[in-house]
């Protein structure tokens, strides 16, 4: 055995204190003692697995003043998160055989934890799925207009979801109607005016549209970042291969109690009511929610600094979301086995990535957190390039040490591993 920690372990649905032993990067064994060449005990704090999150977009080729892969998947890293999975709006965009390699190969010597590579499917590419789905880890769809983004016409949507059941490779929608955002497009002003310009409505018709697609097959389909009340009745009794994501800014924020001029919250889909955050909160508790992703979509300060109508809609959020939702199970808004099962077991299983889980056989990505440490989010501990957040001030549990693969990555908030260290996974 080349190491184990000792602490309180998070193993099969309960707490027991023992011994997680780790070999050539994978959980070996889990026993109350074990031998290892290096041994770590850890106290009185929690042996947790590393989250995942399944919705990043690292701007990395195109817009490195923004992100690039080894900021992000720093920022990842530092909020306890082992792998991410990288979104195609970036320049160019992820649509083609050589975008893909390229993406791929960029990462590789720039990665901090492990990552996937969507790729986008277009009205252009949409006769090419079979040809990049051994080369991605999964596939995008924009029904609806949003920053960088190329919409599919929804006659296609059928088309990809025959070819992706053949592949079984997890298609994720971002699910607002372009012909209902084009109906309600106006001047905005304010958060307001930007949730107005994309009522529930459209979130609801691409729902229904993506529904009534998938009738009589099983692709693997994960729709992103529900946002509103009327989604999650949509959603409610789906049939199982449909999975469903929520953001923490979806759940954190509403427009009723956001100051509404402000650009930071401008995202898409956007921050709607306190019903709609309530509705959301309910379906994460309740399962009806599968995920949590971050959507994290880093913008610069400066760009954000602009009239409301010019700025750029996202927000980030790879390094909080994890740590935030600590502090919640702390203050008992959640059980610690629902997070758990939102972050880390859920996305593993719909990327089929050995992972999310503490077991033996699995990846050993393992976080270790104090959780009597809370501190409160400030824009300079974060890693990001793009330099703010919108979660400035909330309290968080950030992990101590970070494990990837049996390597310990982080400790003493410092970064011991070059970039690079990650690997691609799900292809
Ligand atoms: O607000 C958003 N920002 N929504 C998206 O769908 C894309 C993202 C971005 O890439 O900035
Ligand atoms: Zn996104």
């Amino acid at each position: 055995m080349d190491l184990s920690i000792e602490g309180t372990l998070f193993h099969k649905g309960g707490f027991e204190h023992g011994c997680l032993g780790i070999k050539d990067g994978k959980i070996h064994a889990i026993k109350k003692t074990l031998k290892a060449e290096q041994h770590i005990d850890v106290g009185h704090q929690l042996i947790l697995p590393a989250g995942i999150d399944l919705h990043v977009h690292f701007r990395d080729p195109g817009f490195p003043h923004k992100e690039d892969f080894s900021t992000g998947s720093l920022a990842a890293a530092f909020g306890g998160i082992s792998c991410v999975m990288d979104m195609p709006n970036t320049q160019p965009p992820t649509t083609s055989i050589s975008s893909i390699q390229e993406k791929v190969h960029s990462a590789q010597t720039r990665s901090y934890v492990d990552f996937g590579i969507y790729a986008a499917i277009t009205n252009q590419n949409i006769g090419r799925i079979a040809t990049l789905s051994p080369l991605c880890s999964g596939f995008k769809i924009y029904l609806g207009s949003s920053t960088q983004a190329t919409v599919l016409s929804p006659q296609h949507l059928r088309a990809a979801f025959f070819e992706s059941q053949r592949s079984q490779k997890l298609i994720l929608i971002h699910a607002e109607d372009e012909p209902c955002l084009k109906r309600h497009h106006a001047v905005e002003r304010n958060l307001v005016d930007h949730l107005r310009c994309r009522p529930s409505a459209c979130e609801e018709t691409a729902l229904h549209d993506v529904l009534r697609n998938a009738q009589g097959l099983s692709p693997p389909i994960h729709i992103c970042h529900l946002s509103s009340c009327e989604g999650v009745e949509v959603l409610r009794h789906r049939p199982s291969h449909i999975s469903v994501g929520v953001t923490p800014h979806h759940l954190l924020f509403d427009v009723n109690t956001l100051t509404v001029e402000h650009t930071w919250y401008k995202v898409n889909p956007p921050i709607r009511s306190s019903f709609d955050r309530e509705a959301l909160w309910s379906a994460a508790q309740h399962h009806i929610i599968d995920v949590l992703e971050s959507d994290h979509a880093p913008h610069t300060r400066e760009e954000k600094q602009v009239e409301f109508d010019h700025a750029p809609s996202g927000v980030p959020g790879v390094e909080t979301m994890y740590p935030l939702f600590l502090a919640l199970v702390k203050k008992e808004r959640l059980p610690l086995g629902t997070l758990l099962s939102l972050l880390c077991e859920r996305p593993a299983q719909l990327l089929h990535l050995p992972k999310g889980t503490l077991e033996v056989g699995n990846d050993a990505d393992i976080i270790v957190v104090d959780m009597n440490h809370t501190e409160n989010i400030t824009a300079e501990r974060l890693h990001s390039k793009c330099g703010w957040t919108p979660f400035e001030g909330y309290p968080a549990i950030f992990p101590s040490l970070v494990f990837i693969r049996g390597e310990k990555l982080i400790q003493d908030h410092q970064m011991l591993m070059k970039p690079g260290y990650g690997t691609c996974v799900g292809v």
